[in-house]
Protein backbone atom coordinates (compact mmCIF):
# COMPACT_ATOMS: atom_id res chain seq x y z
CA UNK A 1 0.00 0.00 0.00
CA UNK A 2 1.99 2.81 -1.18
CA UNK A 3 2.03 5.89 -3.56
CA UNK A 4 3.35 5.01 -7.29
CA UNK A 5 5.87 6.68 -8.84
CA UNK A 6 3.38 7.24 -11.63
CA UNK A 7 1.51 9.22 -8.86
CA UNK A 8 4.36 11.45 -7.86
CA UNK A 9 4.64 12.51 -11.70
CA UNK A 10 1.11 13.19 -11.94
CA UNK A 11 1.03 15.72 -8.68
CA UNK A 12 4.83 17.52 -10.82
CA UNK A 13 2.55 17.92 -13.83
CA UNK A 14 -0.36 18.81 -12.02
CA UNK A 15 2.06 21.93 -10.26
CA UNK A 16 3.57 22.55 -13.24
CA UNK A 17 0.33 23.45 -14.60
CA UNK A 18 0.57 26.04 -11.99
CA UNK A 19 3.51 27.39 -12.09
CA UNK A 20 2.98 30.45 -15.42
CA UNK A 21 6.06 28.80 -16.81
CA UNK A 22 7.93 29.28 -13.83
CA UNK A 23 10.69 26.99 -12.25
CA UNK A 24 10.13 25.25 -8.96
CA UNK A 25 13.10 24.11 -6.71
CA UNK A 26 12.42 21.62 -3.60
CA UNK A 27 14.80 20.49 -1.24
CA UNK A 28 15.05 17.67 0.61
CA UNK A 29 15.93 17.69 4.30
CA UNK A 30 19.83 17.42 5.77
CA UNK A 31 20.61 14.68 7.83
CA UNK A 32 20.28 16.05 11.60
CA UNK A 33 23.47 15.28 14.33
CA UNK A 34 22.62 14.00 17.14
CA UNK A 35 26.35 13.45 18.59
CA UNK A 36 29.58 13.48 17.09
CA UNK A 37 29.26 11.48 13.68
CA UNK A 38 25.86 10.02 14.73
CA UNK A 39 23.04 10.49 13.25
CA UNK A 40 18.85 11.04 14.26
CA UNK A 41 16.79 8.46 12.22
CA UNK A 42 15.87 10.29 8.54
CA UNK A 43 12.87 11.70 7.45
CA UNK A 44 12.38 13.64 4.40
CA UNK A 45 10.85 16.89 3.73
CA UNK A 46 6.95 16.52 3.40
CA UNK A 47 6.86 18.38 0.95
CA UNK A 48 10.01 16.87 -1.26
CA UNK A 49 8.50 13.69 -0.63
CA UNK A 50 4.83 14.92 -1.85
CA UNK A 51 6.16 15.62 -4.85
CA UNK A 52 8.53 12.72 -5.60
CA UNK A 53 8.54 10.03 -3.15
CA UNK A 54 12.78 9.72 -3.35
CA UNK A 55 14.00 8.88 -0.05
CA UNK A 56 17.70 10.55 -0.16
CA UNK A 57 18.42 13.42 2.42
CA UNK A 58 19.93 16.80 0.45
CA UNK A 59 18.35 15.77 -2.32
CA UNK A 60 17.14 18.27 -4.78
CA UNK A 61 13.93 18.34 -7.29
CA UNK A 62 13.32 20.89 -9.66
CA UNK A 63 10.10 21.43 -12.13
CA UNK A 64 10.41 23.49 -15.22
CA UNK A 65 6.87 24.56 -16.15
CA UNK A 66 8.41 26.19 -19.45
CA UNK A 67 10.15 23.09 -20.33
CA UNK A 68 7.20 20.78 -18.85
CA UNK A 69 10.05 18.59 -17.23
CA UNK A 70 11.10 17.95 -13.74
CA UNK A 71 15.04 16.95 -12.58
CA UNK A 72 16.32 15.61 -9.70
CA UNK A 73 19.50 16.09 -8.22
CA UNK A 74 21.16 13.27 -5.78
CA UNK A 75 24.30 12.46 -4.35
CA UNK A 76 26.84 10.76 -6.42
CA UNK A 77 26.73 6.83 -6.59
CA UNK A 78 30.37 5.60 -4.21
CA UNK A 79 30.71 2.33 -3.59
CA UNK A 80 32.99 2.43 -0.94
CA UNK A 81 30.79 4.95 1.21
CA UNK A 82 27.65 2.39 0.58
CA UNK A 83 29.62 -0.11 2.84
CA UNK A 84 29.38 2.27 5.33
CA UNK A 85 25.85 3.76 4.89
CA UNK A 86 24.28 1.71 2.95
CA UNK A 87 22.80 2.11 -0.81
CA UNK A 88 22.61 5.32 -2.76
CA UNK A 89 20.75 5.78 -6.00
CA UNK A 90 22.99 7.79 -7.72
CA UNK A 91 21.61 10.29 -10.21
CA UNK A 92 20.51 8.11 -13.15
CA UNK A 93 18.97 5.18 -11.24
CA UNK A 94 17.21 8.14 -9.31
CA UNK A 95 15.87 9.56 -12.30
CA UNK A 96 14.63 6.01 -13.74
CA UNK A 97 12.83 4.58 -10.72
CA UNK A 98 10.99 8.35 -9.89
CA UNK A 99 10.41 8.76 -13.40
CA UNK A 100 11.93 11.94 -13.29
CA UNK A 101 12.95 13.74 -16.96
CA UNK A 102 16.55 13.62 -16.14
CA UNK A 103 18.99 13.00 -12.77
CA UNK A 104 21.95 15.01 -11.94
CA UNK A 105 24.77 15.13 -9.39
CA UNK A 106 24.00 17.30 -6.78
CA UNK A 107 27.33 18.70 -7.23
CA UNK A 108 26.03 20.23 -10.98
CA UNK A 109 23.31 22.12 -9.29
CA UNK A 110 24.75 25.64 -8.86
CA UNK A 111 26.21 25.82 -12.45
CA UNK A 112 22.11 24.28 -13.35
CA UNK A 113 20.66 27.16 -11.74
CA UNK A 114 22.93 29.86 -13.49
CA UNK A 115 21.49 27.99 -16.34
CA UNK A 116 17.75 28.36 -15.36
CA UNK A 117 18.45 31.88 -14.78
CA UNK A 118 19.21 32.91 -17.99
CA UNK A 119 15.99 30.95 -19.27
CA UNK A 120 13.46 31.67 -16.55
CA UNK A 121 12.24 34.44 -14.89
CA UNK A 122 9.90 32.86 -12.29
CA UNK A 123 11.33 31.15 -9.45
CA UNK A 124 8.84 29.22 -6.63
CA UNK A 125 10.55 28.17 -3.75
CA UNK A 126 9.37 26.92 -0.64
CA UNK A 127 8.90 29.83 1.73
CA UNK A 128 10.64 28.13 4.86
CA UNK A 129 14.03 27.45 2.30
CA UNK A 130 15.70 30.72 3.41
CA UNK A 131 19.16 29.39 2.45
CA UNK A 132 18.25 28.41 -1.06
CA UNK A 133 16.01 31.73 -1.38
CA UNK A 134 19.63 33.78 -0.36
CA UNK A 135 21.55 31.57 -2.63
CA UNK A 136 18.96 32.43 -5.90
CA UNK A 137 18.79 36.08 -4.78
CA UNK A 138 23.00 35.92 -5.33
CA UNK A 139 22.66 34.24 -8.20
CA UNK A 140 19.89 36.85 -9.78
CA UNK A 141 21.55 39.96 -8.73
CA UNK A 142 24.54 38.96 -10.55
CA UNK A 143 23.37 37.75 -13.78
CA UNK A 144 20.92 41.22 -13.39
CA UNK A 145 24.32 43.00 -13.01
CA UNK A 146 25.70 40.84 -16.15
CA UNK A 147 22.38 42.73 -18.25
CA UNK A 148 23.10 46.13 -16.27
CA UNK A 149 18.97 45.94 -15.04
CA UNK A 150 20.29 46.79 -11.92
CA UNK A 151 19.30 44.11 -8.59
CA UNK A 152 15.70 43.86 -9.00
CA UNK A 153 14.92 39.99 -8.82
CA UNK A 154 13.85 39.52 -5.33
CA UNK A 155 10.16 40.09 -7.47
CA UNK A 156 10.79 37.41 -9.09
CA UNK A 157 10.75 34.41 -6.41
CA UNK A 158 7.55 33.45 -5.15
CA UNK A 159 5.92 31.00 -2.34
CA UNK A 160 5.66 27.78 -3.65
CA UNK A 161 3.57 26.38 -0.15
CA UNK A 162 -0.01 27.55 -0.87
CA UNK A 163 -0.01 25.71 -4.57
CA UNK A 164 1.02 22.54 -3.13
CA UNK A 165 -0.85 23.42 0.06
CA UNK A 166 -4.29 22.97 -1.89
CA UNK A 167 -3.19 19.68 -3.14
CA UNK A 168 -1.72 18.39 -0.32
CA UNK A 169 -4.91 19.38 2.00
CA UNK A 170 -7.48 17.06 -0.36
CA UNK A 171 -6.33 13.33 -0.12
CA UNK A 172 -6.99 10.86 -2.60
CA UNK A 173 -8.80 7.70 -2.55
CA UNK A 174 -4.99 5.91 -2.24
CA UNK A 175 -3.91 8.41 0.88
CA UNK A 176 -6.88 8.05 2.39
CA UNK A 177 -6.56 4.23 2.34
CA UNK A 178 -2.66 4.71 3.67
CA UNK A 179 -4.09 7.32 6.64
CA UNK A 180 -6.68 4.59 7.42
CA UNK A 181 -4.04 2.03 7.67
CA UNK A 182 -1.84 3.97 9.99
CA UNK A 183 -5.57 4.75 12.20
CA UNK A 184 -5.66 0.99 12.70
CA UNK A 185 -2.23 0.37 13.41
CA UNK A 186 -2.50 3.35 16.13
CA UNK A 187 -6.14 1.94 17.09
CA UNK A 188 -4.45 -1.43 17.75
CA UNK A 189 -1.35 -0.16 19.32
CA UNK A 190 -3.95 1.84 22.19
CA UNK A 191 -5.35 -1.61 22.67
CA UNK A 192 -2.42 -3.22 23.51
CA UNK A 193 -1.13 -0.54 25.98
CA UNK A 194 -4.63 -0.26 27.51
CA UNK A 195 -4.96 -3.64 27.80
CA UNK A 196 -1.34 -3.72 29.44
CA UNK A 197 -1.86 -1.18 32.19
CA UNK A 198 -0.46 -1.92 35.63
CA UNK A 199 0.96 -0.30 38.45
CA UNK A 200 4.88 -0.48 39.24
CA UNK A 201 5.38 0.30 35.46
CA UNK A 202 6.83 4.21 34.21
CA UNK A 203 5.48 5.87 31.93
CA UNK A 204 7.87 5.58 29.32
CA UNK A 205 7.40 1.67 29.21
CA UNK A 206 4.17 2.53 28.48
CA UNK A 207 5.32 4.44 25.45
CA UNK A 208 7.77 1.43 24.80
CA UNK A 209 4.60 -0.96 24.17
CA UNK A 210 2.99 1.59 21.98
CA UNK A 211 6.44 1.62 19.78
CA UNK A 212 6.39 -2.02 19.70
CA UNK A 213 3.02 -2.78 18.33
CA UNK A 214 3.32 0.08 15.76
CA UNK A 215 6.62 -1.34 14.36
CA UNK A 216 5.03 -4.83 15.18
CA UNK A 217 2.24 -3.85 12.43
CA UNK A 218 4.90 -2.36 10.04
CA UNK A 219 4.56 1.23 10.79
CA UNK A 220 8.54 1.79 12.03
CA UNK A 221 8.30 5.29 13.38
CA UNK A 222 6.10 7.45 15.62
CA UNK A 223 4.56 10.81 13.48
CA UNK A 224 5.08 12.56 16.25
CA UNK A 225 6.86 11.93 19.91
CA UNK A 226 4.25 9.87 21.86
CA UNK A 227 2.61 11.45 25.30
CA UNK A 228 2.31 9.44 28.04
CA UNK A 229 0.94 11.32 30.69
CA UNK A 230 -0.16 9.69 33.94
CA UNK A 231 -1.94 12.33 36.84
CA UNK A 232 -1.02 16.29 36.76
CA UNK A 233 1.45 15.58 33.91
CA UNK A 234 -1.74 15.65 31.44
CA UNK A 235 -2.17 18.81 32.22
CA UNK A 236 1.10 19.97 30.47
CA UNK A 237 -0.14 19.71 26.86
CA UNK A 238 2.88 19.06 25.44
CA UNK A 239 4.21 16.41 27.98
CA UNK A 240 7.25 13.91 26.19
CA UNK A 241 9.00 13.16 29.52
CA UNK A 242 7.37 10.00 29.86
CA UNK A 243 9.37 9.40 32.99
CA UNK A 244 6.47 9.07 36.12
CA UNK A 245 5.66 5.75 37.57
CA UNK A 246 1.78 5.20 37.41
CA UNK A 247 -0.14 5.86 40.56
CA UNK A 248 -3.20 3.83 41.59
CA UNK A 249 -6.28 6.14 41.26
CA UNK A 250 -4.96 8.64 38.65
CA UNK A 251 -5.83 8.68 35.14
CA UNK A 252 -3.50 8.13 32.06
CA UNK A 253 -3.54 10.00 28.99
CA UNK A 254 -1.91 8.84 25.83
CA UNK A 255 -1.45 11.04 23.01
CA UNK A 256 0.32 8.64 20.45
CA UNK A 257 -0.07 7.83 16.46
CA UNK A 258 2.04 6.21 14.30
CA UNK A 259 3.35 7.03 10.69
CA UNK A 260 3.16 4.53 8.01
CA UNK A 261 3.88 5.52 4.90
CA UNK A 262 4.91 8.87 5.68
CA UNK A 263 1.40 9.60 6.89
CA UNK A 264 0.22 10.17 9.81
CA UNK A 265 -2.25 9.63 12.45
CA UNK A 266 -2.75 10.90 15.77
CA UNK A 267 -4.91 9.28 18.51
CA UNK A 268 -4.99 10.41 22.11
CA UNK A 269 -7.29 8.28 24.81
CA UNK A 270 -7.40 8.88 28.49
CA UNK A 271 -8.67 5.99 31.17
CA UNK A 272 -8.03 5.20 34.82
CA UNK A 273 -4.82 3.12 35.56
CA UNK A 274 -6.59 1.07 37.88
CA UNK A 275 -9.19 0.54 35.04
CA UNK A 276 -11.86 2.17 37.09
CA UNK A 277 -13.51 5.73 36.58
CA UNK A 278 -14.09 7.49 39.94
CA UNK A 279 -17.26 9.48 40.21
CA UNK A 280 -15.39 12.44 39.24
CA UNK A 281 -13.07 10.99 36.92
CA UNK A 282 -16.17 9.75 35.02
CA UNK A 283 -18.29 12.77 35.21
CA UNK A 284 -15.30 14.63 33.64
CA UNK A 285 -15.14 11.96 31.10
CA UNK A 286 -18.31 12.25 29.94
CA UNK A 287 -18.83 15.78 29.41
CA UNK A 288 -15.86 15.24 27.21
CA UNK A 289 -16.50 12.31 25.43
CA UNK A 290 -20.03 14.20 24.67
CA UNK A 291 -18.02 17.29 23.23
CA UNK A 292 -15.84 15.27 20.85
CA UNK A 293 -19.10 13.13 19.83
CA UNK A 294 -20.88 16.43 19.13
CA UNK A 295 -17.94 17.78 17.19
CA UNK A 296 -17.53 14.75 15.61
CA UNK A 297 -21.29 15.68 14.22
CA UNK A 298 -20.25 18.92 12.77
CA UNK A 299 -17.77 17.52 10.51
CA UNK A 300 -20.04 17.81 7.44
CA UNK A 301 -19.25 19.39 3.58
CA UNK A 302 -19.87 23.26 3.74
CA UNK A 303 -19.90 23.42 7.60
CA UNK A 304 -16.86 25.74 8.74
CA UNK A 305 -13.76 24.31 10.18
CA UNK A 306 -14.74 26.00 13.33
CA UNK A 307 -17.73 24.56 14.01
CA UNK A 308 -16.99 21.69 15.64
CA UNK A 309 -14.66 23.33 17.65
CA UNK A 310 -17.60 25.84 18.71
CA UNK A 311 -19.86 22.96 19.26
CA UNK A 312 -17.43 21.40 21.84
CA UNK A 313 -17.26 24.88 23.50
CA UNK A 314 -20.65 25.20 24.36
CA UNK A 315 -21.05 21.39 25.61
CA UNK A 316 -17.48 21.91 28.03
CA UNK A 317 -18.80 25.13 29.08
CA UNK A 318 -22.22 23.48 29.88
CA UNK A 319 -20.33 20.94 31.69
CA UNK A 320 -18.12 23.24 33.47
CA UNK A 321 -20.86 24.71 35.08
CA UNK A 322 -22.92 21.73 35.81
CA UNK A 323 -19.55 20.76 38.16
CA UNK A 324 -19.42 23.53 39.17
CA UNK A 325 -15.92 24.72 38.64
CA UNK A 326 -17.49 28.22 36.54
CA UNK A 327 -20.76 29.52 37.90
CA UNK A 328 -20.80 32.18 35.48
CA UNK A 329 -23.83 32.09 32.82
CA UNK A 330 -23.16 29.89 29.94
CA UNK A 331 -22.91 32.83 27.18
CA UNK A 332 -20.52 34.42 29.75
CA UNK A 333 -17.99 31.03 29.61
CA UNK A 334 -18.18 31.71 26.15
CA UNK A 335 -17.90 35.19 25.45
CA UNK A 336 -15.22 36.16 28.00
CA UNK A 337 -13.22 32.56 27.56
CA UNK A 338 -13.34 31.92 30.65
CA UNK A 339 -13.54 28.50 29.99
CA UNK A 340 -9.60 28.92 28.94
CA UNK A 341 -8.36 28.45 31.99
CA UNK A 342 -9.53 24.50 31.53
CA UNK A 343 -9.86 23.82 27.51
CA UNK A 344 -6.66 26.05 26.11
CA UNK A 345 -6.33 24.51 22.55
CA UNK A 346 -8.03 24.02 19.29
CA UNK A 347 -10.69 21.34 18.74
CA UNK A 348 -8.88 20.51 15.42
CA UNK A 349 -6.07 20.60 13.08
CA UNK A 350 -5.70 18.93 9.47
CA UNK A 351 -3.73 15.73 9.56
CA UNK A 352 -1.82 13.89 6.06
CA UNK A 353 1.82 13.95 5.65
CA UNK A 354 2.58 15.74 8.41
CA UNK A 355 0.18 15.30 12.03
CA UNK A 356 -0.27 18.80 11.92
CA UNK A 357 -0.62 18.69 8.39
CA UNK A 358 -0.58 22.36 6.16
CA UNK A 359 -3.87 24.16 4.31
CA UNK A 360 -5.47 27.46 5.64
CA UNK A 361 -7.52 27.18 8.48
CA UNK A 362 -8.70 31.01 7.64
CA UNK A 363 -9.98 32.33 4.16
CA UNK A 364 -8.51 35.49 2.68
CA UNK A 365 -11.49 37.66 4.28
CA UNK A 366 -10.41 36.16 7.77
CA UNK A 367 -13.53 33.66 7.45
CA UNK A 368 -13.07 29.91 8.76
CA UNK A 369 -12.82 28.06 5.88
CA UNK A 370 -15.04 25.55 4.65
CA UNK A 371 -14.60 22.03 4.84
CA UNK A 372 -14.47 20.09 1.50
CA UNK A 373 -14.87 16.27 0.91
CA UNK A 374 -11.27 14.54 1.26
CA UNK A 375 -10.07 16.30 3.76
CA UNK A 376 -8.79 14.96 7.44
CA UNK A 377 -8.96 16.56 10.59
CA UNK A 378 -8.51 15.82 14.22
CA UNK A 379 -11.55 16.13 16.58
CA UNK A 380 -9.59 16.63 20.42
CA UNK A 381 -11.27 18.20 22.73
CA UNK A 382 -9.96 18.49 26.34
CA UNK A 383 -10.57 19.26 30.57
CA UNK A 384 -7.44 20.35 32.35
CA UNK A 385 -7.68 21.03 35.86
CA UNK A 386 -4.22 22.12 37.81
CA UNK A 387 -3.41 21.08 40.76
CA UNK A 388 -3.51 23.98 42.55
CA UNK A 389 -6.74 25.46 41.20
CA UNK A 390 -9.46 26.68 43.76
CA UNK A 391 -12.17 23.83 42.29
CA UNK A 392 -13.14 20.78 44.58
CA UNK A 393 -10.12 18.37 45.05
CA UNK A 394 -11.28 15.44 43.15
CA UNK A 395 -11.08 17.52 40.34
CA UNK A 396 -7.25 19.08 40.71
CA UNK A 397 -4.49 17.29 38.76
CA UNK A 398 -6.95 15.82 35.98
CA UNK A 399 -6.24 16.21 32.26
CA UNK A 400 -8.42 14.25 29.87
CA UNK A 401 -8.54 14.64 26.22
CA UNK A 402 -10.13 12.69 23.59
CA UNK A 403 -9.27 12.75 19.88
CA UNK A 404 -10.11 10.82 16.72
CA UNK A 405 -9.51 11.45 12.91
CA UNK A 406 -11.83 12.32 10.97
CA UNK A 407 -11.93 12.88 6.91
CA UNK A 408 -14.90 14.81 5.62
CA UNK A 409 -17.28 12.86 3.44
CA UNK A 410 -20.52 14.86 2.33
CA UNK A 411 -22.80 15.00 5.30
CA UNK A 412 -21.64 11.35 7.01
CA UNK A 413 -18.04 11.80 8.82
CA UNK A 414 -15.90 8.84 8.56
CA UNK A 415 -14.09 8.56 12.10
CA UNK A 416 -10.50 6.66 10.69
CA UNK A 417 -9.82 5.97 14.43
CA UNK A 418 -13.16 4.36 15.32
CA UNK A 419 -11.65 1.02 16.01
CA UNK A 420 -9.91 2.28 19.25
CA UNK A 421 -12.53 2.43 22.29
CA UNK A 422 -13.57 5.69 24.22
CA UNK A 423 -16.68 4.19 25.19
CA UNK A 424 -15.95 4.45 29.68
CA UNK A 425 -17.59 0.87 29.54
CA UNK A 426 -15.35 -0.28 26.62
CA UNK A 427 -12.61 0.79 28.41
CA UNK A 428 -13.28 -0.71 31.64
CA UNK A 429 -13.32 -4.06 30.35
CA UNK A 430 -10.02 -4.03 28.40
CA UNK A 431 -7.69 -2.35 31.01
CA UNK A 432 -5.10 -4.61 32.18
CA UNK A 433 -6.47 -7.52 31.10
CA UNK A 434 -4.23 -8.15 28.75
N1 LIG B 1 -0.40 14.90 18.99
C1 LIG B 1 -0.40 16.24 18.66
C2 LIG B 1 -1.74 16.79 18.64
O1 LIG B 1 -2.68 16.15 19.08
O2 LIG B 1 -1.98 17.84 18.15
MN1 LIG C 1 -3.89 16.25 17.32
MN1 LIG D 1 -2.64 14.09 19.40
Amino acid sequence: MTIKPTIYRQRRKHLAALLNRGIAIVRNSSDQIRSNDTYYPYRSNSYFHYLSGFPESESILVISSKLNQSFIFTKTKNKEKEIWDGFIYGPKKAAQDFLFEAGLDLKEFRSFLNELISTHTNFYLLQEDLDLRSMLSKALNIASKGKRVGPVMSNHIHSLNTMIDEMRSIKSKNEIEIIQKAANISSEAHKFAMANIHLDQYEYQVEARLRYEFAKNGARNEAYHSIVASGKNACTLHYIQNNAKLINGDLILIDAGCEYGCYASDITRTYPINGKFSAAQRDVYTIVLEAQKKAIECVKRNNAFNDPHETALRVLAQGLKDLKIIKSPINEIIEKQLYKKYFMHRTSHWMGLDVHDVGNYYDPKNNSIKLKDGQILTIEPGLYFQKNEKIPKAFQGMGIRIEDDVLVNGNSPIVLTAKCPKEIQDLESIIGKG
